[in-house]
């Protein structure tokens, strides 16, 4: 019986793939490194160092971990930026009704994410309201697919992963769910992936399955 639901941000609750890929792309450029939306795609889920030696190795360029320190932080920067534009008006209605549907049951919910700028987009696209605990990129020091994120927020829930069912569209999101014992539904990238115990082709369906 599932009694909570933990749900990635990016790409599950709205879309921060093209402000991404933007930043990312600026970066990639100036170190000319060759950079287009399959690379972008590896991405998804990743942390933000992870994303960084991924695109580095397939320019095949070496930096010192100064120099990546310092380019990492340059595509947050303006990453960052780009999130100023978002505003509530970029989560649909579906979102929002079915989060709003879900909480009313009375199911738990949370947020796990990879981003370490997951709270400021909670803020600025007013979703932090649905959600029972955060858990980001702030408190954990594996990436996806190691459990941990979705691990600590099922502890901030106070329940077991065996109650909690999470929402990705990462596949390294969903071998992570997978890894920490949760019921792993898998929506737009993931909705195509073999590992996940149940698949979705829009979020409203999970007031069907669940
Ligand atoms: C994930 C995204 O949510 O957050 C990844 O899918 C991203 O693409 C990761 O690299 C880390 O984000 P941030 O905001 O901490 O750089
Ligand atoms: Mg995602």
């Amino acid at each position: 019986m599932i009694q909570a639901i933990i749900f990635d941000l990016d790409g599950v609750l709205l879309s921060t793939d093209e402000l991404h890929y933007a930043a990312w792309k600026s970066v990639a450029d100036e170190l000319g490194i060759p950079f287009d939306r399959q690379v972008n795609n590896r991405l998804r889920g990743v942390s933000r160092m992870a994303s960084l030696e991924i695109i580095l190795e397939h320019g095949g360029v070496v930096l010192s971990p100064e120099e990546k320190e310092a380019v990492a932080t340059r595509k947050n920067d303006r990453y960052r930026s780009s999130l100023m534009t978002l505003t509530p008006d970029v989560v649909t209605p579906e979102v929002r009704n079915t989060l709003a549907a879900l909480k009313q049951r009375g199911l738990k919910m949370a947020i796990g994410s990879s981003s370490k700028n997951t709270k400021l987009i909670l803020e600025r696209t007013d979703l932090k309201r649905y959600f029972d605990a955060v858990s980001d990129g702030t408190n954990i020091t594996r990436s996806k697919p190691d459990p941990e994120v979705f691990l600590k927020g099922a502890a901030f829930l106070g329940l077991s992963p065996s109650v909690c069912a999470v929402v990705e569209d990462a596949v390294a999101g969903i071998d992570a769910a997978n890894a920490g014992g949760f019921l792993s539904i898998g929506i737009g990238d993931a909705a195509g992936y073999a590992r996940a115990d149940k698949k979705i082709a829009s979020l409203s369906e999970l007031l069907t399955i669940l």
